[in-house]
Protein backbone atom coordinates (compact mmCIF):
# COMPACT_ATOMS: atom_id res chain seq x y z
CA UNK A 1 0.00 0.00 0.00
CA UNK A 2 1.42 3.63 -1.26
CA UNK A 3 0.47 6.88 -0.24
CA UNK A 4 0.43 9.32 -3.32
CA UNK A 5 -1.76 12.06 -2.58
CA UNK A 6 -2.21 14.71 0.30
CA UNK A 7 -5.44 16.51 1.12
CA UNK A 8 -5.86 19.43 3.58
CA UNK A 9 -9.22 20.02 5.48
CA UNK A 10 -9.29 23.11 7.37
CA UNK A 11 -11.84 23.74 9.86
CA UNK A 12 -13.64 27.20 9.06
CA UNK A 13 -14.09 28.34 12.85
CA UNK A 14 -10.84 27.67 13.82
CA UNK A 15 -8.89 28.05 10.99
CA UNK A 16 -6.64 24.70 11.82
CA UNK A 17 -6.07 22.46 9.26
CA UNK A 18 -5.10 18.53 8.89
CA UNK A 19 -3.39 17.01 6.28
CA UNK A 20 -4.61 13.83 5.31
CA UNK A 21 -3.51 11.24 3.11
CA UNK A 22 -4.60 8.95 0.69
CA UNK A 23 -3.77 5.53 0.45
CA UNK A 24 -3.40 3.82 -3.07
CA UNK A 25 -4.34 0.62 -3.40
CA UNK A 26 -3.26 -1.70 -6.57
CA UNK A 27 -7.10 -1.42 -8.10
CA UNK A 28 -9.83 0.91 -7.49
CA UNK A 29 -10.51 4.72 -6.56
CA UNK A 30 -7.36 6.08 -3.58
CA UNK A 31 -8.96 5.83 -0.05
CA UNK A 32 -8.68 9.05 2.49
CA UNK A 33 -7.01 8.15 5.67
CA UNK A 34 -9.35 9.74 7.89
CA UNK A 35 -7.69 8.25 11.15
CA UNK A 36 -6.15 11.76 12.38
CA UNK A 37 -8.89 14.06 12.06
CA UNK A 38 -10.10 12.92 15.67
CA UNK A 39 -6.85 13.99 17.28
CA UNK A 40 -6.50 16.97 15.15
CA UNK A 41 -10.10 18.71 14.82
CA UNK A 42 -12.04 16.78 17.79
CA UNK A 43 -14.52 15.19 14.78
CA UNK A 44 -15.48 11.76 13.97
CA UNK A 45 -16.54 11.00 10.10
CA UNK A 46 -20.67 10.32 9.82
CA UNK A 47 -21.36 7.55 6.89
CA UNK A 48 -24.79 5.73 7.62
CA UNK A 49 -24.63 2.48 5.66
CA UNK A 50 -20.64 2.59 4.84
CA UNK A 51 -21.76 4.09 1.45
CA UNK A 52 -18.20 5.55 1.28
CA UNK A 53 -16.27 4.46 3.96
CA UNK A 54 -13.45 1.06 3.91
CA UNK A 55 -13.47 -0.43 7.26
CA UNK A 56 -10.39 -2.62 5.95
CA UNK A 57 -7.47 -3.38 3.83
CA UNK A 58 -7.77 -7.08 2.24
CA UNK A 59 -5.88 -8.64 -0.75
CA UNK A 60 -8.98 -11.14 -1.42
CA UNK A 61 -12.09 -9.85 -3.87
CA UNK A 62 -12.26 -7.15 -5.71
CA UNK A 63 -15.13 -5.21 -7.49
CA UNK A 64 -15.18 -2.14 -10.09
CA UNK A 65 -18.77 -1.66 -9.50
CA UNK A 66 -18.92 0.69 -12.57
CA UNK A 67 -17.61 -1.83 -15.03
CA UNK A 68 -19.30 -4.62 -13.52
CA UNK A 69 -15.78 -6.54 -12.64
CA UNK A 70 -15.49 -8.91 -10.21
CA UNK A 71 -12.00 -10.46 -9.40
CA UNK A 72 -11.09 -13.09 -6.72
CA UNK A 73 -7.17 -12.87 -6.04
CA UNK A 74 -6.65 -10.71 -9.01
CA UNK A 75 -8.53 -13.64 -11.08
CA UNK A 76 -12.09 -12.89 -12.72
CA UNK A 77 -15.09 -14.42 -12.07
CA UNK A 78 -15.89 -15.55 -15.50
CA UNK A 79 -12.85 -17.08 -16.15
CA UNK A 80 -12.83 -18.99 -12.74
CA UNK A 81 -16.71 -20.41 -13.25
CA UNK A 82 -16.11 -21.75 -16.50
CA UNK A 83 -12.61 -23.07 -15.54
CA UNK A 84 -12.12 -23.82 -11.66
CA UNK A 85 -14.19 -25.90 -9.33
CA UNK A 86 -15.53 -24.42 -6.02
CA UNK A 87 -12.94 -26.47 -4.14
CA UNK A 88 -10.13 -24.45 -5.75
CA UNK A 89 -11.24 -21.16 -5.79
CA UNK A 90 -12.23 -21.84 -2.26
CA UNK A 91 -8.23 -22.93 -1.69
CA UNK A 92 -7.89 -19.68 -4.02
CA UNK A 93 -9.85 -17.44 -1.27
CA UNK A 94 -7.88 -18.63 1.52
CA UNK A 95 -4.13 -19.07 0.67
CA UNK A 96 -3.88 -16.57 -2.04
CA UNK A 97 -2.81 -18.31 -4.73
CA UNK A 98 -4.31 -21.11 -7.44
CA UNK A 99 -3.07 -24.49 -6.11
CA UNK A 100 -1.01 -26.84 -7.98
CA UNK A 101 -2.03 -30.62 -8.71
CA UNK A 102 -0.37 -31.78 -5.18
CA UNK A 103 -1.86 -28.99 -3.15
CA UNK A 104 -4.83 -28.89 -4.79
CA UNK A 105 -5.35 -32.62 -3.75
CA UNK A 106 -3.82 -32.35 -0.48
CA UNK A 107 -6.94 -29.37 0.38
CA UNK A 108 -9.44 -31.92 -1.37
CA UNK A 109 -8.43 -34.21 0.98
CA UNK A 110 -8.43 -32.59 3.84
CA UNK A 111 -11.79 -31.06 3.02
CA UNK A 112 -13.55 -34.35 2.86
CA UNK A 113 -11.81 -35.90 5.73
CA UNK A 114 -13.65 -33.04 7.85
CA UNK A 115 -17.11 -33.74 6.11
CA UNK A 116 -18.61 -35.59 9.78
CA UNK A 117 -20.23 -33.67 12.55
CA UNK A 118 -20.16 -34.74 16.22
CA UNK A 119 -23.58 -37.20 16.76
CA UNK A 120 -24.19 -34.49 19.49
CA UNK A 121 -24.27 -31.96 17.01
CA UNK A 122 -26.88 -33.61 15.44
CA UNK A 123 -29.34 -34.71 18.26
CA UNK A 124 -29.49 -30.50 17.95
CA UNK A 125 -31.82 -30.46 14.93
CA UNK A 126 -34.84 -32.61 17.26
CA UNK A 127 -35.11 -29.39 18.99
CA UNK A 128 -36.36 -27.64 16.27
CA UNK A 129 -39.81 -28.37 14.59
CA UNK A 130 -39.87 -29.59 11.27
CA UNK A 131 -41.26 -26.16 10.16
CA UNK A 132 -37.96 -24.10 11.74
CA UNK A 133 -36.55 -21.88 9.15
CA UNK A 134 -33.14 -24.11 8.08
CA UNK A 135 -30.76 -20.84 8.14
CA UNK A 136 -31.94 -20.45 12.02
CA UNK A 137 -30.87 -24.44 12.53
CA UNK A 138 -27.59 -23.44 10.56
CA UNK A 139 -26.56 -20.39 12.19
CA UNK A 140 -27.17 -22.21 15.74
CA UNK A 141 -25.32 -25.53 14.99
CA UNK A 142 -22.71 -23.59 13.97
CA UNK A 143 -22.54 -21.07 16.59
CA UNK A 144 -22.65 -24.38 18.63
CA UNK A 145 -19.08 -26.05 17.18
CA UNK A 146 -17.24 -23.81 19.24
CA UNK A 147 -17.85 -26.35 22.50
CA UNK A 148 -16.84 -29.23 20.38
CA UNK A 149 -13.81 -28.19 18.78
CA UNK A 150 -11.73 -26.86 22.44
CA UNK A 151 -8.00 -28.56 21.07
CA UNK A 152 -8.46 -26.16 17.96
CA UNK A 153 -9.48 -22.91 18.90
CA UNK A 154 -6.28 -20.53 19.97
CA UNK A 155 -6.83 -17.95 17.32
CA UNK A 156 -3.75 -16.93 17.80
CA UNK A 157 -2.18 -20.20 16.26
CA UNK A 158 -2.12 -20.36 12.11
CA UNK A 159 -2.55 -23.72 12.58
CA UNK A 160 -5.31 -23.74 14.53
CA UNK A 161 -6.60 -21.01 12.18
CA UNK A 162 -5.93 -23.61 9.52
CA UNK A 163 -7.76 -26.50 11.14
CA UNK A 164 -10.93 -24.42 11.62
CA UNK A 165 -10.77 -23.28 7.94
CA UNK A 166 -10.92 -26.37 6.75
CA UNK A 167 -13.36 -28.38 8.98
CA UNK A 168 -16.06 -25.18 8.15
CA UNK A 169 -15.71 -25.49 4.55
CA UNK A 170 -16.11 -29.75 4.95
CA UNK A 171 -19.02 -29.60 7.43
CA UNK A 172 -21.26 -26.13 6.01
CA UNK A 173 -23.08 -28.90 3.76
CA UNK A 174 -23.14 -31.37 6.53
CA UNK A 175 -25.14 -28.73 8.68
CA UNK A 176 -26.96 -27.72 6.09
CA UNK A 177 -28.05 -31.03 4.83
CA UNK A 178 -29.27 -32.53 8.14
CA UNK A 179 -31.75 -29.32 8.04
CA UNK A 180 -32.85 -29.87 5.42
CA UNK A 181 -33.47 -33.57 5.99
CA UNK A 182 -35.01 -32.98 9.59
CA UNK A 183 -37.62 -30.58 7.67
CA UNK A 184 -38.36 -33.63 5.76
CA UNK A 185 -38.68 -36.05 8.22
CA UNK A 186 -36.31 -38.17 6.57
CA UNK A 187 -33.09 -39.68 7.60
CA UNK A 188 -30.04 -38.03 7.77
CA UNK A 189 -27.52 -39.08 5.42
CA UNK A 190 -23.84 -39.07 6.24
CA UNK A 191 -21.26 -37.67 4.00
CA UNK A 192 -19.43 -39.62 1.71
CA UNK A 193 -15.58 -39.24 1.38
CA UNK A 194 -15.71 -40.98 -1.73
CA UNK A 195 -17.47 -38.45 -3.80
CA UNK A 196 -16.18 -34.82 -5.34
CA UNK A 197 -17.61 -31.68 -2.21
CA UNK A 198 -20.27 -30.44 -4.32
CA UNK A 199 -21.85 -34.07 -5.60
CA UNK A 200 -21.65 -35.26 -1.74
CA UNK A 201 -23.51 -31.93 -0.82
CA UNK A 202 -26.51 -33.23 -3.44
CA UNK A 203 -25.84 -36.87 -2.49
CA UNK A 204 -27.05 -35.61 1.49
CA UNK A 205 -29.78 -34.02 0.43
CA UNK A 206 -31.42 -36.26 -1.82
CA UNK A 207 -30.50 -39.41 -0.93
CA UNK A 208 -32.88 -41.63 0.85
CA UNK A 209 -31.45 -45.11 2.77
CA UNK A 210 -33.85 -47.10 1.35
CA UNK A 211 -33.04 -46.84 -2.40
CA UNK A 212 -30.39 -45.66 -4.42
CA UNK A 213 -29.54 -41.92 -5.50
CA UNK A 214 -28.09 -41.25 -9.37
CA UNK A 215 -26.37 -37.95 -9.06
CA UNK A 216 -27.12 -36.06 -12.48
CA UNK A 217 -23.54 -34.82 -13.59
CA UNK A 218 -25.74 -31.63 -15.10
CA UNK A 219 -27.08 -30.91 -11.86
CA UNK A 220 -23.39 -31.12 -9.65
CA UNK A 221 -21.98 -29.03 -12.64
CA UNK A 222 -24.83 -26.32 -12.06
CA UNK A 223 -24.26 -26.13 -8.62
CA UNK A 224 -20.70 -25.91 -8.42
CA UNK A 225 -21.12 -22.87 -10.45
CA UNK A 226 -22.96 -21.31 -8.48
CA UNK A 227 -21.03 -21.84 -5.39
CA UNK A 228 -17.97 -19.77 -6.97
CA UNK A 229 -20.41 -17.43 -8.04
CA UNK A 230 -21.51 -17.21 -4.48
CA UNK A 231 -17.92 -17.72 -2.85
CA UNK A 232 -16.98 -14.48 -2.04
CA UNK A 233 -17.73 -10.86 -2.17
CA UNK A 234 -15.32 -8.20 -0.20
CA UNK A 235 -16.98 -6.59 2.56
CA UNK A 236 -20.88 -7.07 2.03
CA UNK A 237 -22.67 -7.07 5.21
CA UNK A 238 -22.58 -10.69 6.53
CA UNK A 239 -18.73 -10.85 5.72
CA UNK A 240 -18.14 -7.50 7.49
CA UNK A 241 -20.13 -8.80 10.14
CA UNK A 242 -17.79 -11.69 10.26
CA UNK A 243 -15.05 -9.12 10.33
CA UNK A 244 -16.29 -7.20 13.11
CA UNK A 245 -17.60 -10.54 15.41
CA UNK A 246 -14.45 -11.43 14.59
CA UNK A 247 -12.48 -8.41 15.73
CA UNK A 248 -13.37 -8.90 19.19
CA UNK A 249 -11.22 -12.03 19.33
CA UNK A 250 -14.35 -14.53 19.63
CA UNK A 251 -14.04 -18.06 18.69
CA UNK A 252 -14.38 -17.99 14.63
CA UNK A 253 -17.66 -20.37 14.99
CA UNK A 254 -19.31 -17.72 16.72
CA UNK A 255 -18.53 -15.17 13.89
CA UNK A 256 -19.63 -17.40 11.15
CA UNK A 257 -22.55 -18.12 12.57
CA UNK A 258 -23.22 -14.09 13.09
CA UNK A 259 -22.29 -13.92 9.07
CA UNK A 260 -25.18 -16.43 8.67
CA UNK A 261 -27.64 -14.40 10.32
CA UNK A 262 -26.44 -11.35 8.48
CA UNK A 263 -27.11 -13.35 5.33
CA UNK A 264 -30.46 -14.05 5.97
CA UNK A 265 -31.98 -10.35 5.18
CA UNK A 266 -33.97 -9.87 1.95
CA UNK A 267 -31.72 -7.52 1.25
CA UNK A 268 -28.99 -9.23 1.35
CA UNK A 269 -28.56 -13.26 0.83
CA UNK A 270 -32.30 -13.84 1.65
CA UNK A 271 -33.00 -12.01 -1.56
CA UNK A 272 -32.78 -14.93 -3.38
CA UNK A 273 -35.70 -16.78 -1.77
CA UNK A 274 -37.67 -13.34 -1.70
CA UNK A 275 -37.24 -13.16 -5.96
CA UNK A 276 -39.44 -16.55 -5.96
CA UNK A 277 -42.00 -15.28 -3.56
CA UNK A 278 -42.07 -12.02 -5.89
CA UNK A 279 -41.87 -14.24 -9.07
CA UNK A 280 -44.97 -16.57 -8.11
CA UNK A 281 -46.95 -13.81 -6.63
CA UNK A 282 -46.78 -11.87 -9.85
CA UNK A 283 -47.72 -15.22 -11.34
CA UNK A 284 -48.24 -13.90 -14.98
CA UNK A 285 -46.54 -11.65 -17.52
CA UNK A 286 -49.69 -9.55 -17.97
CA UNK A 287 -49.32 -8.80 -14.01
CA UNK A 288 -45.96 -7.10 -14.20
CA UNK A 289 -47.10 -3.64 -15.15
CA UNK A 290 -49.00 -3.44 -11.77
CA UNK A 291 -46.22 -5.01 -10.05
CA UNK A 292 -43.62 -2.77 -11.11
CA UNK A 293 -46.78 0.29 -10.54
CA UNK A 294 -46.48 -0.39 -6.93
CA UNK A 295 -42.37 -1.27 -6.68
CA UNK A 296 -42.55 2.83 -7.76
CA UNK A 297 -44.71 3.72 -5.39
CA UNK A 298 -42.98 5.18 -2.46
CA UNK A 299 -45.75 4.62 -0.14
CA UNK A 300 -45.81 1.03 -0.89
CA UNK A 301 -42.85 -0.94 0.74
CA UNK A 302 -42.56 -3.36 -2.29
CA UNK A 303 -39.14 -4.30 -3.99
CA UNK A 304 -38.02 -5.42 -7.59
CA UNK A 305 -35.92 -8.30 -5.57
CA UNK A 306 -32.85 -9.26 -7.36
CA UNK A 307 -32.51 -5.72 -8.95
CA UNK A 308 -29.95 -3.34 -7.61
CA UNK A 309 -26.71 -3.16 -5.28
CA UNK A 310 -24.60 -1.01 -3.50
CA UNK A 311 -21.48 -1.32 -5.57
CA UNK A 312 -22.83 -3.05 -8.75
CA UNK A 313 -24.16 0.07 -10.99
CA UNK A 314 -24.42 -1.89 -13.85
CA UNK A 315 -24.30 -5.50 -14.81
CA UNK A 316 -23.96 -7.51 -11.82
CA UNK A 317 -20.76 -10.18 -13.40
CA UNK A 318 -22.32 -12.73 -11.87
CA UNK A 319 -26.06 -12.55 -13.00
CA UNK A 320 -24.69 -12.46 -16.90
CA UNK A 321 -23.07 -15.89 -15.87
CA UNK A 322 -26.82 -17.42 -14.17
CA UNK A 323 -28.48 -15.92 -16.46
CA UNK A 324 -26.90 -17.36 -19.81
CA UNK A 325 -26.27 -20.54 -17.55
CA UNK A 326 -30.13 -20.86 -16.57
CA UNK A 327 -31.34 -22.25 -20.16
CA UNK A 328 -28.59 -24.66 -20.72
CA UNK A 329 -29.29 -26.20 -17.30
CA UNK A 330 -33.15 -26.02 -17.45
CA UNK A 331 -33.33 -27.53 -20.75
CA UNK A 332 -30.41 -30.74 -19.64
CA UNK A 333 -32.61 -31.04 -17.23
CA UNK A 334 -35.53 -31.77 -19.37
CA UNK A 335 -37.31 -28.51 -17.70
CA UNK A 336 -36.57 -26.15 -20.48
CA UNK A 337 -40.60 -24.72 -20.52
CA UNK A 338 -39.61 -23.01 -17.09
CA UNK A 339 -42.67 -20.10 -16.84
CA UNK A 340 -40.88 -18.93 -14.01
CA UNK A 341 -37.49 -18.35 -16.13
CA UNK A 342 -40.34 -17.02 -19.09
CA UNK A 343 -41.71 -14.50 -16.93
CA UNK A 344 -37.70 -13.21 -15.05
CA UNK A 345 -36.85 -12.67 -18.38
CA UNK A 346 -39.61 -10.44 -19.01
CA UNK A 347 -39.72 -8.56 -15.90
CA UNK A 348 -35.79 -7.69 -16.43
CA UNK A 349 -36.56 -6.56 -20.06
CA UNK A 350 -39.45 -4.65 -19.60
CA UNK A 351 -37.33 -3.43 -15.90
CA UNK A 352 -34.50 -2.32 -17.84
CA UNK A 353 -36.18 -0.50 -20.65
CA UNK A 354 -38.11 1.62 -17.58
CA UNK A 355 -36.50 5.24 -16.57
CA UNK A 356 -37.38 4.38 -12.77
CA UNK A 357 -34.66 1.64 -12.95
CA UNK A 358 -32.70 3.17 -15.83
CA UNK A 359 -31.99 6.89 -13.98
CA UNK A 360 -31.13 4.80 -10.75
CA UNK A 361 -28.79 2.57 -12.38
CA UNK A 362 -30.72 -0.75 -10.80
CA UNK A 363 -29.63 -3.92 -12.31
CA UNK A 364 -30.65 -7.86 -11.62
CA UNK A 365 -27.95 -8.55 -9.10
CA UNK A 366 -26.90 -12.52 -8.38
CA UNK A 367 -30.34 -13.55 -6.83
CA UNK A 368 -32.33 -12.70 -9.94
CA UNK A 369 -32.07 -15.85 -11.64
CA UNK A 370 -30.23 -18.24 -8.99
CA UNK A 371 -33.49 -19.44 -7.55
CA UNK A 372 -34.37 -20.63 -10.44
CA UNK A 373 -31.64 -23.02 -10.86
CA UNK A 374 -32.15 -23.81 -7.51
CA UNK A 375 -35.97 -24.69 -7.88
CA UNK A 376 -34.94 -27.15 -11.15
CA UNK A 377 -32.48 -28.72 -8.92
CA UNK A 378 -35.16 -29.35 -6.43
CA UNK A 379 -33.87 -27.70 -3.75
CA UNK A 380 -37.00 -25.90 -2.03
CA UNK A 381 -37.07 -21.80 -2.11
CA UNK A 382 -36.41 -21.75 2.42
CA UNK A 383 -32.97 -23.40 1.71
CA UNK A 384 -31.95 -21.39 -1.40
CA UNK A 385 -29.81 -18.76 1.48
CA UNK A 386 -28.46 -21.95 3.16
CA UNK A 387 -26.70 -22.31 -0.51
CA UNK A 388 -25.74 -19.51 -0.25
CA UNK A 389 -24.25 -19.49 2.89
CA UNK A 390 -22.69 -23.29 2.17
CA UNK A 391 -20.44 -20.70 -0.94
CA UNK A 392 -20.31 -17.30 0.86
CA UNK A 393 -18.26 -20.12 4.07
CA UNK A 394 -15.25 -19.69 2.04
CA UNK A 395 -15.36 -16.22 1.41
CA UNK A 396 -16.07 -15.65 5.58
CA UNK A 397 -13.31 -18.26 6.15
CA UNK A 398 -10.89 -15.97 3.81
CA UNK A 399 -11.76 -12.29 5.53
CA UNK A 400 -11.34 -14.00 8.79
CA UNK A 401 -8.23 -15.45 8.82
CA UNK A 402 -6.71 -12.26 6.62
CA UNK A 403 -7.97 -10.16 9.28
CA UNK A 404 -6.58 -12.24 11.93
CA UNK A 405 -3.34 -12.84 11.02
CA UNK A 406 -2.97 -8.68 10.69
CA UNK A 407 -0.68 -7.51 13.43
CA UNK A 408 -2.02 -4.33 13.23
CA UNK A 409 -5.73 -5.20 14.31
CA UNK A 410 -8.05 -3.47 15.97
CA UNK A 411 -11.60 -4.23 17.39
CA UNK A 412 -13.94 -2.87 15.58
CA UNK A 413 -15.67 -0.03 17.14
CA UNK A 414 -18.46 2.62 14.93
CA UNK A 415 -18.52 6.03 16.51
CA UNK A 416 -22.25 7.69 16.52
CA UNK A 417 -23.58 11.33 15.58
CA UNK A 418 -25.85 11.23 19.35
CA UNK A 419 -29.45 12.70 18.97
CA UNK A 420 -30.48 12.08 22.18
CA UNK A 421 -31.77 14.03 25.63
CA UNK A 422 -29.05 16.15 26.68
CA UNK A 423 -27.60 14.99 30.62
CA UNK A 424 -30.59 15.56 32.61
CA UNK A 425 -31.26 14.58 36.27
CA UNK A 426 -33.67 11.60 37.21
CA UNK A 427 -36.70 12.35 38.64
CA UNK A 428 -39.16 10.71 40.59
CA UNK A 429 -41.71 8.51 39.65
CA UNK A 430 -44.78 10.34 41.83
CA UNK A 431 -43.15 13.65 39.89
CA UNK A 432 -43.39 12.82 36.38
N1 LIG B 1 -36.51 -2.06 -6.27
C1 LIG B 1 -36.98 -0.79 -6.32
N2 LIG B 1 -36.25 0.29 -6.04
C2 LIG B 1 -34.98 0.10 -5.65
C3 LIG B 1 -34.42 -1.18 -5.57
C4 LIG B 1 -35.24 -2.29 -5.90
N3 LIG B 1 -34.75 -3.54 -5.83
N4 LIG B 1 -33.13 -1.08 -5.15
C5 LIG B 1 -32.91 0.24 -4.99
N5 LIG B 1 -34.03 0.95 -5.30
C6 LIG B 1 -34.18 2.41 -5.31
C7 LIG B 1 -34.38 2.96 -3.90
O1 LIG B 1 -35.74 3.04 -3.58
C8 LIG B 1 -33.72 4.32 -4.03
O2 LIG B 1 -34.60 5.16 -4.73
P1 LIG B 1 -34.71 6.73 -4.37
O3 LIG B 1 -33.38 7.30 -4.77
O4 LIG B 1 -35.85 7.25 -5.16
O5 LIG B 1 -34.92 6.82 -2.89
C9 LIG B 1 -32.53 4.06 -4.95
O6 LIG B 1 -32.93 2.94 -5.76
C10 LIG B 1 -31.24 3.72 -4.21
O7 LIG B 1 -31.51 2.59 -3.38
P2 LIG B 1 -30.84 2.33 -1.98
O8 LIG B 1 -31.75 1.48 -1.16
O9 LIG B 1 -30.38 3.64 -1.38
O10 LIG B 1 -29.56 1.52 -2.44
P3 LIG B 1 -28.63 0.65 -1.52
O11 LIG B 1 -27.30 0.64 -2.14
O12 LIG B 1 -28.71 1.14 -0.11
O13 LIG B 1 -29.31 -0.79 -1.55
C11 LIG B 1 -29.85 -3.00 -2.14
C12 LIG B 1 -28.83 -1.88 -2.27
C13 LIG B 1 -29.27 -4.28 -2.73
C14 LIG B 1 -30.13 -3.27 -0.64
C15 LIG B 1 -31.15 -2.59 -2.86
O14 LIG B 1 -30.90 -2.38 -4.22
C16 LIG B 1 -32.27 -3.63 -2.69
O15 LIG B 1 -32.97 -3.59 -1.69
N6 LIG B 1 -32.42 -4.58 -3.67
C17 LIG B 1 -33.41 -5.64 -3.54
C18 LIG B 1 -32.87 -6.72 -2.63
C19 LIG B 1 -31.81 -7.55 -3.31
O16 LIG B 1 -31.97 -7.99 -4.43
N7 LIG B 1 -30.71 -7.81 -2.57
C20 LIG B 1 -29.61 -8.65 -3.06
C21 LIG B 1 -28.37 -7.87 -3.28
S1 LIG B 1 -27.11 -8.78 -4.19
C22 LIG B 1 -26.73 -10.16 -3.25
C23 LIG B 1 -26.20 -9.87 -1.89
O17 LIG B 1 -25.55 -8.87 -1.65
O18 LIG B 1 -26.43 -10.71 -1.04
Amino acid sequence: MTTTKKFQITNAATGTSSELEALSPTLGSDVLNLAPLQKDQGVFTYDPGFMNTAACESKITYIDGDKGVLLYRGYPVDQLAEKSSFLEVSYLLIYGELPDKIQLDAFQNSIMRHTMINESLLRFYNGFHYDAHPMAQVSAVIASMAAFYHDSLDIHNPRHREIFAHRMIAKIPTIAAAAYKHSLGQPFIYPRNDLPYTANLLNMFFAVPCEEFHLEPVAVQALDLLLILHADHEQNASTSTVRLAGSTGTNPYAAISAGVAALWGPAHGGANEAVLAMLEEIGTVDNIPKFLARVKDKQDNTRLMGFGHRVYKNFDPRAKIIRETCHKVLTKLGRGDNPLLELALKLEEIALHDDYFVSRKLYPNVDFYSGIIYSALGIPRNMFTVMFAIARTAGWVAHWQEMIADPTMKIGRPRQLYTGPVQRDYADIASR
